[in-house]
C-alpha cells in the first residue's frame, strides 16, 4: 500500500531523511518511532505530498507521490503535527469547509460529516466552536478531517502529543478502531504508544532506519543481545581469559568484589553459554554463586539505538 524507496531529504546542509526504504501492506498499522529530529514528520510530509523529496521515490496505493499527487491525496488522510485548525469555526462548519476544498458535493459532505463525527465520537460537539474544545477533542476534529473522504491510508503525526492520560487512552482506542478499516501509519517518540497500538514498528533516528519488525521480532532481537551476569571465585585473569575462550562469548568485563569476580559476559546473538560456564567452573574448581541472563527491555533497546544514532554510529 505504501512503498518508500531510498528516500532522502535535505534542508540545505541538514540531512533530515537519509536513504530510507520501507513498505506498509494494506490493512497494517505501523508505528514510526524515533526521538525528536529523527525525520519522522519530514518522511510523513513527503508521503502525503506536502513536501518534495530530494531523492528517492514513494508510492501510495500504486501512485507516485511526486507525479500523481492528486491520486495520492484522494487516498490518504493526514493528521499533521500540531494539527492546525480554525478556532473561530464550529466543528460542522470546519468539516464542511474541508469537504468543499476536497471537491465533495453537498449531500456527500453531509453524509461524510455524519460518518466521521460518529466515528470520532464528536456527535455532541458538532455545533461548538473549535476554540472552545479541549485539546483531546480538537485532536478528534483533526482525525475527523483526515477521514472525511474515507481514505484507504491514514497518516497520523504524533496523534496523542499534549493530551492527558485519559485522552491518550481514548485516542489510542479510536486509532485501534480505525485500524479495522484503514491502513495506518503513525509517528511517535514514545515507545509505549507504538507498543499499545501498532503491529509493527520502524525505528528511525538521525534520518536513518535503525530497526524494524513486529514487536515480537524486536523483542527477539533484544533477547539475542542480552548478557550474562556471573560471580565466579578464582584468579581474576585466569577466570576472565577462560570464559573469553568459550565459543560465542564476545566480551567479558569483570570486577573483583570480596574475592569474587563479578562478570558481565556479552555473547553473540542467540547463543546461550550458561551451561558451558557452569561446566568450566566445575572443572577448574572455581566457585560459582550467580549465573543469570539479563534481558534488556524494549525501552533500553530504543534508548541505545537512538544514542548510537546521536553519536553518528
Ligand atoms: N523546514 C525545515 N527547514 C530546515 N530544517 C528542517 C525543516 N524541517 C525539519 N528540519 C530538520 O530536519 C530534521 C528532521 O526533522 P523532523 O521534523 O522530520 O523530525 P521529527 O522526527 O518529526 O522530530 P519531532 O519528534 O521533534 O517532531 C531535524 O534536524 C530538523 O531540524
Ligand atoms: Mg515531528
Amino acid at each position: 500500500m505504501i512503498e518508500v524507496k531510498n528516500l532522502t531529504k535535505s534542508y540545505g546542509p541538514v540531512l533530515a531523511v537519509d536513504n530510507v526504504s520501507f513498505r506498509v501492506e494494506a490493512g497494517e498499522i505501523v508505528g514510526f518511532l524515533g526521538p525528536n529530529g529523527a525525520g519522522k514528520s519530514t518522511t510523513l510530509r513527503i508521503l502525503t505530498c506536502y513536501q518534495p523529496a530530494t531523492k528517492g521515490s514513494a508510492r501510495v496505493a500504486g501512485f507516485d507521490v511526486f507525479t500523481q499527487s492528486m491520486e495520492v491525496r484522494r487516498r490518504i488522510g493526514y493528521l499533521p503535527e500540531g494539527n492546525p485548525l480554525y478556532p473561530e469555526m464550529r466543528v460542522r462548519e470546519y468539516l464542511n469547509f474541508r469537504g468543499k476544498l476536497r471537491g465533495m458535493d453537498r449531500p456527500g459532505r453531509e453524509s461524510a460529516i455524519k460518518r466521521v463525527t460518529d466515528r470520532c465520537w464528536l456527535g455532541d460537539f458538532v455545533e461548538r466552536p473549535i476554540g472552545q474544545l479541549s485539546k483531546g477533542m480538537r485532536q478528534r476534529v483533526g482525525l475527523a478531517d483526515a477521514l472525511l473522504h474515507d481514505p484507504e491510508v491514514v497518516v497520523l503525526d504524533e496523534p496523542t502529543i499534549g493530551l492527558d492520560p485519559n485522552q491518550i487512552r481514548e485516542t489510542r482506542r479510536l486509532i485501534s478502531e480505525l485500524a479495522k478499516r484503514h491502513t495506518i501509519i503513525l509517528s511517535s517518540h514514545i515507545l509505549p504508544e507504538v507498543e499499545a497500538v501498532c503491529e509493527r514498528m520502524i525505528i528511525i533516528a538521525g534520518g536513518k532506519i535503525r530497526a524494524s519488525g513486529s514487536i515480537g521480532q524486536i523483542r527477539d532481537r533484544i533477547k539475542g543481545a542480552s548478557r550474562l551476569i556471573a560471580e565466579v571465585r578464582g584468579p581474576k585473569q585466569e577466570v576472565e581469559s577462560a570464559i573469553s575462550g568459550i565459543g560465542g562469548v564476545r566480551r567479558v568485563e569483570g570486577k573483583a568484589v570480596d574475592g569474587w569476580n563479578r562478570l558481565r559476559i556479552d555473547g553473540s546473538e542467540g547463543k546461550d553459554v550458561r551451561e558451558e560456564i557452569a561446566a568450566l567452573c566445575a572443572r577448574r574448581n572455581w566457585g560459582l554463586r550467580e549465573l543469570r541472563l539479563e534481558v534488556g527491555s524494549l525501552e533500553e533497546f530504543f534508548t541505545q539505538i537512538t544514542a548510537e544514532a546521536a553519536t553518528g554510529a
